[in-house]
């Protein structure tokens, strides 16, 4: 008898339990719409120029390899900061707002999960549906999971009135979790106006908002993608900001990101920052040093930064090319109502609202994978694959 005979095996990951799949596939028309990597008409996850030009930088300025402080690299954090917050914010902010680096954004909701449930909160709220692995991350942190209606599939709107309802009803000082952006796994995001009727009722109830912020640059813009980010910070809520370079940086492997809280006071941030960090030092000591040290030299060189914004707007305009294509391919074989939602989402993402034995059989007949829940991620789509992604989204209608 081992003694590990009572260890069962955990389900295999939603998505890249399916991208395994994906790879043993051996049907040359295969089409990979799972994990959320950006990819070029090409189908390939390219490393951006402005990266290639900051490591050569890095290369010739990079002293040593030495142990990053316990919060990361200052300059990183300051800069990924400036792009969250904007700069004058950091500047008046300074003394309550506290950043660390983090490993990925998956990291830094980590480290705040960890951090709230110890000192604050055990109730996290998220958005239904949410990134599957939000629930695994806080469960993880020992706090109880709660859902928000968020999203209707069948009549493919935000439940915005739920929303609030749901959050109306919440226990003081719960946590919330919001997609700063290009909600994932929807791609439909709050209006302005939604996101101010939210922060009101937030401070009202006294919740502790923690935003997401994955894909910064893939929806309408650096700046417009944090457009309620920043107005939350506006309206002074005490607050946390996850933030990932993995995306707009294609940094995926090098596990790059940020971890931003705001208090009511220096002493507070004070506080919180030593438990923080404290909390990294325990799990994984201090943060790794190549990704941020790319991002740190790209945004502190005016013509990389101007290269970089370039190539994220580039790529941004490339996935709502895609989502159009897709748009306008579903609509001559379906009329325009059927799928005239897309339109109005934005980011990588968006469900395509098919029922999962659909989805089922796309990936089983077709080779064509996407999550159950029909999330598509829109730049796995090119001019060569789209029809027959078309031809399968109709057969298996039948
Ligand atoms: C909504 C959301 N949050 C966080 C992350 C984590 O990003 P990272 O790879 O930087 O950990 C992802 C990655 O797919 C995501 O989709």
């Amino acid at each position: 008898m081992s003694i590990f005979e009572n260890v069962v095996a955990v389900p295999p990951d939603p998505i890249f339990g399916l991208e395994a799949r994906f790879k043993k596939d051996k049907n040359p028309n295969k089409v990979d719409l799972t994990v959320g990597i950006y990819r070029g008409e090409d189908l390939k996850t390219q490393v951006l120029r402005s990266v290639k030009e900051g490591e050569k930088i890095l290369f010739n300025v990079e002293k040593d390899k030495a142990y990053l402080p316990m919060g990361g690299d200052e300059q990183f954090v300051l800069e990924s900061q400036k792009l969250l917050f904007g700069e004058q914010f950091c500047k008046d902010a300074r003394g309550t707002l506290f950043g660390i680096q983090s490993v990925g954004g998956t990291g830094a909701l980590k480290l705040a999960g960890g951090v709230l449930a110890q000192e604050v909160t055990k109730v996290i709220y998220v958005s239904d549906p949410t990134w599957p692995n939000h629930i695994g991350i806080f469960e993880g942190c020992g706090m109880e999971i709660k859902k928000y209606p968020y999203y209707d599939g069948e009549n493919h709107r935000l439940t915005f009135e739920r929303m609030l309802d749901t959050l109306s009803k919440a226990p003081e000082k719960s946590l919330v979790l919001l997609h700063a952006c290009c909600h994932n796994p929807t791609g439909c995001d709050p209006s302005q106006a939604e996101w101010k009727e939210l922060s009101m009722l937030m401070q009202k109830k006294k919740l502790i908002p923690i935003f997401d912020c994955a894909y910064q640059g893939f929806g309408k813009g650096l700046e417009e993608d944090v457009w309620a980010i920043r107005y939350f910070a506006s309206q002074g809520h005490e607050m946390f900001v996850a933030a990932s370079c993995s995306k707009n940086f294609g940094l995926y492997g090098e596990r790059t990101g940020s971890l931003s809280v705001i208090s009511k006071n220096e002493q507070l941030t004070r506080n919180l920052s030593t438990v923080i960090k404290y909390f990294g030092r325990v799990n994984y000591s201090t943060p790794p040093r190549h990704g941020s040290g790319i991002v740190t030299v790209i945004l502190q060189d005016l013509g990389l930064t101007e290269m970089w914004k370039g190539e994220v707007e580039h790529m941004r305009l490339r996935i709502e090319q895609k989502r159009n294509e897709l748009y306008n391919a579903l609509t001559k074989q379906f009329g325009k109502d059927r799928f005239s939602f897309l339109k109005r989402r934005q980011g990588l993402f968006s469900m395509l609202g098919i029922p999962s034995k659909q989805v089922d059989r796309m990936i089983d007949e077709f080779g064509i994978y996407l999550t159950r829940g029909s999330r598509v991620n829109l730049s796995g789509l090119s001019e060569k694959n789209l029809p027959y992604v078309i031809e399968a989204i109709v057969k298996t209608m039948e």
